[in-house]
């Protein structure tokens, strides 16, 4: 009965709002404060510094020294003592990015457990205790804000070798889809951003295999490997789009267009 009424004061006060001119079409980032998680590489690292540009406080909740918060986002004890460092320290976050992750490949019979516990904790279970922690920080002071998963295109394909890495990936993007949806009435918006190979640590080591460097290049409409800071470009405009919630955003530069299909029928056509 509360929770219903509270709702439809929320919906009064925006429409309020709205009527004022006072709603945005595009979210204000300035002033606000963000948690990263794994800022310290990689696009976790780009973003950070992408919002920071914005006039934006960001957080870098990390295993590493350089984080401002030691955290371990598969660690619920952890994250809750980041999420009160950061309540004592800085103040309350209303923008999150999910960037901590970790990939493993393996033929699916030689998937161990601690495999898939190691890559599915991070990914999946971290980026759950993680927008826990923050929308319970955000709803208790009845702040709205935006909230970016880091996902990947392996969440929507099906490439072999990586069941542990593209579950964890498919779950977050259903993550943002449901959270869009039971926080929009906050006025808490959870988008997905599902990138394409990129050129950070992750990928370093496949990377440095020009044949194999060639041929992610080849597979990829816009015939480049993708930069943190193309990723960290998509994060901020996402955290900007003040109508679009529950979505995925493929920052691929097309990989997911190019099909072997496709491929074929063009040497099929060069042929004839
Ligand atoms: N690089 C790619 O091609 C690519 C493509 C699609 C999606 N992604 C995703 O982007 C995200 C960032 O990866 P990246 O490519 O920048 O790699 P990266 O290795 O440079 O960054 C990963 C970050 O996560 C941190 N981290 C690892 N385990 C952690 C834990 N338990 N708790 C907190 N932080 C932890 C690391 O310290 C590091 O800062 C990941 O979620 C990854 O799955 C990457």
């Amino acid at each position: 009965m509360h929770s219903a009424l509270s709702m439809r004061l929320d919906v009064l006060r925006r429409g309020i709002a709205q009527i004022n001119g006072e709603m945005r079409t595009r979210m204000d980032l300035n002033s606000r404060i963000a948690v990263v998680t794994g800022a310290t590489t990689g696009i976790g690292q780009a973003s950070k510094a992408a919002l920071e540009k914005e006039g934006v406080r960001v957080v870098n909740w990390d295993i590493t020294d350089q984080a401002d918060v030691y955290c371990d986002v598969a660690d619920e004890a952890s994250v809750i003592h980041a999420m009160e460092w950061t309540l004592a320290h800085v103040g309350t976050p209303t923008l999150l990015v999910t960037s901590a992750g970790v990939s493993h490949q393996a033929p699916f019979v030689e998937t161990t457990l601690e495999s898939w516990d190691h890559v599915v904790g991070i990914n999946l279970r971290g980026t759950f205790l993680v927008a826990r922690a923050v929308a319970g920080a955000m709803v208790a002071a009845g702040l709205d804000g935006s909230f970016v998963f880091i996902a990947s295109i392996n969440g929507i394909l099906a490439d072999p070798q990586t069941l542990n890495y593209s579950v964890s990936k498919a779950g977050v993007i259903q993550m943002a889809k449901v959270l869009g949806n039971e926080l929009g009435p906050k006025g808490i918006r959870v988008n997905a951003i599902a990138p394409g190979p990129t050129e950070t640590a992750m990928l370093a080591r496949p990377l440095a295999d020009d044949a194999y460097r060639q041929m992610v290049i080849d597979s990829t409409a816009l015939r480049e490997v993708g930069t943190p800071q193309l990723v960290a470009e998509v994060v901020v405009g996402t955290m900007k789009m003040g109508w679009v919630t529950g979505q995925v955003i493929l920052a691929d530069g097309g990989a997911t267009l190019v099909t072997a299909r496709a491929a074929a029928r063009t040497v099929l056509n060069a042929a004839r």
